[in-house]
């Protein structure tokens, strides 16, 4: 399901790959805000630019927003984080995406399109019935492929598994990937080997959604292949260079060496600008 806020200085503002944070009532379990993606944006009109976002229930914050009333005031904040960046020149643009990781790509979509950018799509979910908004992902892409995990819908099986066989048939350029942690690591692995410039959307569970805790890290290797810093999710992220994430490291609270041939040469990003990461680096 999907929900629809007036919210016209964050729908001026999003970016495709951004997130808003919507605080829960008091007598909810936890004080901390819930991230969701920005998923649409209606920035015509005087007044009402509004947004939607789409909520997948999985705790006790989906399941009281799944109850949300008409004109029932949220208290939300945003857009955070760092959005998609676009290519440089009009390549093939693949677009892979898993539950509600099609909330950011759908978005994205529109705006590639809108850029001369041409998009094709690899959409999965668990069944049928969880596909977002199918009839909009087939008029955005020139070739898209459903995959769900029972098999009620297009393929079964997961989004990794065609993934080949698709960036094959549509001489992908560059991959975007949004979805659960093993997709972004296998579409990161596959495009390392291919050469093919790759973000991703990464996700860690955020507290303060603003980069003030550092309780959002990810393991990011330096352009001299030799060392790493730790970018927080909610700021240097979602969106990141996937080429460049130490998915080993990722989640590892135990330190580890570095190995002594260095981490794996970065691609030059030539045709997708890496965003820029400005800030400090926390050492070993
Ligand atoms: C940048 C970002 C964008 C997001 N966008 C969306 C979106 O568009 N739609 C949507 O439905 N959800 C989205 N999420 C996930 C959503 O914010 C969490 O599932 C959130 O915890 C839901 O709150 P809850 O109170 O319902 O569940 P909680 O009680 O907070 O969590 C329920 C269970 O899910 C686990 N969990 C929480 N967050 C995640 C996560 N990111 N990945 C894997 N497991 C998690 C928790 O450990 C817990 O076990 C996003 C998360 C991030 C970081
Ligand atoms: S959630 Fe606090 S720094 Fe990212």
């Amino acid at each position: 399901m999907s929900v629809t806020l007036v919210a016209p200085d964050i729908a001026e503002q999003a970016r495709p790959g951004q997130f808003i944070e919507v605080a829960l009532p008091d007598e909810r379990s936890s004080m901390l805000r819930r991230p969701f993606y920005v998923h649409q944006t209606s920035r015509r009109g005087g007044w009402a630019g509004t947004l939607e976002f789409v909520l997948e229930p999985r705790g006790p914050g989906s399941a009281w927003l799944a109850e949300v009333r008409p004109h029932q005031f949220l208290d939300v904040i945003g857009p955070l984080g760092r959005p998609f960046s676009y290519p440089r020149k009009p390549v093939n643009c693949l677009l892979v995406m898993e539950g509600y990781g099609a909330a950011p790509l759908l978005f994205l979509a529109e705006e590639l399109i809108a850029q001369g950018q041409r998009v094709d799509m690899i959409m999965a979910a668990g069944s049928q019935d969880q596909v977002l908004k199918p009839i909009d992902a087939k008029r955005l892409s020139r070739i898209i492929s459903v995959v769900t995990a029972d098999g009620s819908a297009g393929e079964p099986g997961r989004a990794a598994d065609v993934l080949e066989a698709i960036v094959d048939r549509c001489g992908t350029q560059v991959v975007y990937a949004a979805g659960p942690r093993p997709l972004l690591r296998a579409v990161a692995e596959f495009c390392r080997e291919r050469s093919i410039p790759a973000q991703v959307a990464v996700e860690e569970q955020t507290a303060c959604g603003t980069g003030l805790c550092w309780g959002c890290v990810v393991p990011v290797a330096r352009r001299d292949g030799k060392t790493y810093d730790h970018l927080r999710a909610c700021v240097d992220g979602p969106a990141m260079n996937a080429a460049r994430i130490l998915w080993d490291r990722w989640g590892t609270s135990r330190p580890m060496p570095t190995p002594p041939e260095g981490f794996p040469p970065i691609q030059p990003d030539e045709v997708l600008p890496t965003p820029p990461h400005g800030f400090p680096a926390l050492r070993r």
